[in-house]
């Protein structure tokens, strides 16, 4: 059974008390217990989230030693900002699929460019929660 990673960056831990506008009603635990549910004795799914650029390096190394099956990744702001966290994508070897829930070319300029992106094999930007269970389908391909 392949084992995944699904990384969430700052600010993630407040989904669905977050501007509900943009990001919907459900909560980080929502989100985890649905693709839980989804991928039950298909895929072993470890979820981490952190508001710290450092420790989501530090995690990112720790799942590249361990030779994970992909890693799916919402950096949030660190998406538009961090090199630190390119570098550790970049150098971990593994697939990566960036996921946004928002539509982020539909928003402010400064959340149009991905520092991340071209080190992950796909971005899925726009689907709501949606794009991590279509990052989770593509990557157990
Ligand atoms: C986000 C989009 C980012 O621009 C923002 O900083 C987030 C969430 C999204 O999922 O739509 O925190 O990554």
């Amino acid at each position: 059974m392949k084992t995944l990673a699904i990384l969430n960056g700052p600010n993630l831990d407040r989904l669905g008390k977050r501007e509900p506008e943009i990001y919907g009603h459900a909560t980080l635990a929502d989100l985890e217990a649905r693709l839980r549910a989804e991928f039950d004795g298909v895929a072993r799914l470890e979820f981490f989230q952190s508001n710290h650029e450092g420790e989501l390096v530090d995690r990112i190394s720790v799942l590249a030693d361990a030779k994970i099956d992909g890693i799916v990744i919402n950096g949030a702001a660190l998406t538009h900002t961090s090199v630190a966290l390119r570098d550790a994508l970049a150098g971990s070897g593994l697939r990566a699929v960036e996921v946004h829930i928002s539509n982020i070319y539909k928003r402010e300029e400064f959340r149009q460019k991905s520092l991340t992106a071209p080190v992950c094999v796909a971005v899925i930007t726009g689907l709501g929660l949606e794009g991590y269970f279509a990052a989770v389908r593509f990557l157990l391909r």
